[in-house]
């Protein structure tokens, strides 16, 4: 497609410490296209969120960072480009299996169990947005996980077949670059509808902890914050950013 921003080059390593940080060198050392994604078959020190790390088999799954340049949104808008980006990741996933789901703040679920991870670090300049660097971690061809990594999931283990990387790839892209253009053209209510559409345990009363007391409350919604919004069982509405809340599986 003539007018694709995210995919329209590709640089792919055999091996990266972390893509995300690939993608920060690169940025140091000028202006990358904006789009490109750095790939990698493994990482020796992937990130996650936080001071979690990332864990994936060597060439078994996708492992990708992808450079943005969003000055179209203020940066307390920076979460949409998540809403944006969890998206395109439900899209390209539906495509194969059912149940997916969007989990607040940066995880894709099947069922209760995680298939993907989104870590995104933003450089703002004042009040807007100069760079984003879009990491992704998808398990792709995983046939089993360490024991001390938290309810994953595989696309292999869901429909038992594995998947040739490289096509993968290619539609996911496809998927994000779409949901990516909505956003640059001005379409973040739609973002922000089907995001709410497809978001994990939206309207279900859940168990949730904060500041290690649990609680029974239901999620209304995410703001363009990123802030989750549950109402109590009093129905008093409570607002968390990322880290002050948990979710009980
Ligand atoms: C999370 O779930 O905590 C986020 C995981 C993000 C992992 C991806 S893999 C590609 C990119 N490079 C990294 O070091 N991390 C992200």
């Amino acid at each position: 497609m003539k007018d694709r921003i995210i995919g329209r080059q590709v640089i792919s390593l055999l091996s990266a410490d972390s893509t995300n940080d690939y993608a920060k060198e690169l940025l140091e050392g000028g202006t990358p296209r904006e789009g490109v994604v750095i790939i990698a078959g493994e990482q020796k020190k992937g990130r996650g969120y936080g001071r979690n790390t990332w864990y994936s088999g060597r060439g078994k799954n996708l492992l990708l960072t992808v450079i943005l340049y969003p000055e179209f949104l203020a940066a307390n808008q920076q979460f949409l480009i998540s809403k944006a980006i969890s998206l395109g990741l439900y899209d390209y996933l539906s495509e194969h299996i059912s149940d997916v789901s969007i989990k607040w703040p940066n995880d894709i679920y099947v069922e209760d169990r995680k298939i993907a991870g989104i870590l995104i670090e933003n450089d703002l300049v004042g009040s807007t947005l100069k760079d984003s660097i879009v990491g992704i971690g998808l398990n792709v061809n995983q046939e089993y996980f360490p024991v001390d990594i938290p309810n994953p999931v595989s696309l292999l283990q869901m429909i038992e077949k594995k998947l040739p990387l490289k096509k993968e790839l290619r539609k996911l892209c496809g998927y994000l670059d779409k949901r990516y253009r909505m956003l640059s053209k001005g379409q973040a209510d739609k973002i922000n509808r089907e995001y709410h559409k497809n978001l994990f345990r939206l309207n279900e009363m859940s168990w949730y902890q904060s500041q290690g007391k649990p609680f029974r409350a239901r999620i209304v919604g995410v703001s363009d914050y990123g802030q989750l919004i549950l109402e109590n069982e009093a129905g008093k509405t409570l607002e968390y950013n990322f880290k002050e809340v948990e979710f009980m599986l």
